[in-house]
């Protein structure tokens, strides 16, 4: 068979809705476990939204009139349709030096990498010229919903948030509020605070909800290091004022740890000094929470505080190994995070590869005895409990009826070892996976867990082939056509 018979080479992707597509179908459901349709049918409305998602076999016969429109039917197989990927923590202005500064712990990464890269994220030309390459690097491995850091600049915020209004990404970023120590030179000590404020605010006046919900607004005090307590309290205030979120990072690395306790005396401990803010609560995202106490951990558990785990960026920068399986049976909400430049790829599927080595190597070195996560678990929390830590777990994160229609399609076939002996045959990629496909060569065959685990374990840079927020497909991921 030749690549010109196979649709995964010569089909075109769906770019706006109404549309259905017909494809292997991925999704956790939000009543708990997974949905797998080797041959399924996804119905996108006019309104972004999913009409009907389920077997191809079981669809409801459209041609009675119950559609108010009919949906356009793309056939996708054997690509597979899974639920975009949510990442819970990345710093938009860092793209640049994800991969530099390897062997550098926390605070000397921050002080030799990151800070001097930020100073340059401060007009709007920066932006411009940053910002849409970054979301469409997000979009190109499958990221459709981000919350994300930028610089202390408000002029390059509302540069990144026009770039992410026109690139079509689900986004809540903020601008980062630092006040005790901050890279910004032009800054007088004395009104930084009140400076730092008013421009969230602006910014969470003009963007949050915007794109009618698409945008949202994050207040980000940076971190206890680099906020006073006055900021942190004030921070808080108005996220809970204009009910946005709050997100800052939390317990990350012993150095890190250490610094906040002589800074912030009167605290019990790292999550005592947000606690005593008003900073935690269920629209807060907390990235790393890697050294958690019994206590922090039973805080945050009550006070419904959620997490960003970002296990690439805690081995790349040697913080530590989160318990997750401690911290899950203890009822914290959890999702995923990049945390590039922290973490060295911005793919989901790579921070997922990651941890579930970290989790392994907990298991054989120091006797964790929380049973690992399976593929499919880790595809969850890159998906649904990824919304549902935003608060958004009704509207995207799984592939089901009434949703928005936030998704993916992935080639899993580029994934396969065997690719390699291809490649080097002709150096023709497309033809090569499609006819392979075509000779079910592959041997990921029709079980879920065995997709999630090569699109875990054996990523292709390339197998992201489109991404689709509200049924509107993203710039980013390489597609033949
Ligand atoms: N803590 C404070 N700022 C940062 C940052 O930019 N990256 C990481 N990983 N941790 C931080
Ligand atoms: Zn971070």
């Amino acid at each position: 068979m030749t690549a010109s018979h196979h649709p995964s080479s010569h089909h075109v992707l769906p770019d706006r809705p109404p549309f259905a597509i017909r494809a292997r179908i991925l999704t956790p459901l939000t009543t708990g476990g997974t949905a797998f349709h080797p041959d399924g049918i996804i119905e996108v409305n006019a309104a972004g939204r999913i009409a009907w998602a389920g077997p191809a076999a079981d669809r409801p016969d459209r041609q009675d009139g119950t559609a108010a429109v009919p949906f356009p039917e793309v056939d996708l197989r054997p690509l597979v349709a899974l639920p975009g990927l949510v990442d819970l923590h990345a710093h938009l202005p860092q793209l640049p030096n994800a991969g530099l500064g390897a062997g550098l712990d926390l605070l000397s990464w921050l002080d030799r990498y990151i800070f001097p890269l930020e100073r340059q994220f401060d007009d709007a030309d920066a932006a411009a010229e940053l910002a849409p390459a970054a979301f469409r690097t997000f979009a190109a491995v499958g990221t459709t919903t981000i919350l994300a850091y930028g610089a202390v600049y408000a002029a390059s915020m509302e540069g990144a948030f026009r770039a992410a209004e026109s690139h079509g990404i689900r986004a809540i970023l903020g601008k980062v509020m630092m006040d005790r120590i901050t890279y910004d030179e032009q800054i007088d000590p004395s009104t930084i605070l009140d400076r730092s404020l008013r421009e969230s605010e602006d910014l969470c006046e003009r963007w949050h909800g915007a794109a009618d919900g698409r945008l949202g607004y994050a207040v980000t005090p940076r971190f206890a290091i680099s906020c006073s307590a006055e900021m942190l309290r004030e921070s808080a205030a108005l996220a809970t004022r204009t009910g946005a979120w709050w997100q800052t990072h939390v317990s990350e690395d012993p150095g890190e740890i250490a610094e906040v306790a002589r800074l912030f005396p009167e605290a019990l401990d790292y999550v005592d000094v947000y606690d005593r803010a008003g900073g935690l609560g269920p629209r807060t995202v907390l990235a790393h929470a890697v050294h958690l106490s019994d206590r922090e951990l039973a805080r945050l558990v009550e006070s419904d505080t959620r997490v960003a785990h970002c296990p690439a960026s805690n081995l790349f920068l040697a913080s530590g190994v989160m318990p997750l399986g401690r911290f899950m049976d203890a009822g914290l909400a959890i999702g995923l995070g990049s945390d590039v430049a922290g973490g060295p790829d911005p793919s989901m599927f790579s921070v997922m590869r990651v941890g579930a080595f970290a989790q392994n190597a907990r298991r054989t070195l120091i006797g964790d005895p929380h049973p690992v996560l399976g593929p499919l678990e880790w595809l969850r929390l890159g998906t649904l409990d990824g919304a549902r830590a935003l608060g958004l777990g009704d509207r995207i994160g799984s592939l089901e009826a009434g949703k928005e229609a936030d998704f993916i399609a992935v080639d899993a076939g580029l994934t396969a070892p065997v690719r390699h002996v291809d490649l080097a045959l002709d150096g023709d990629l497309e033809s090569d996976t499609a006819s392979l496909h075509a000779g079910g060569a592959f041997g990921d065959g029709d079980d879920p867990a065995d997709i999630a685990s090569r699109l875990i374990f054996r990523p292709h840079p390339d197998m992201v082939r489109g991404a689709w927020v509200r049924g509107r497909r993203l710039e980013g991921p390489r597609h033949p056509n």
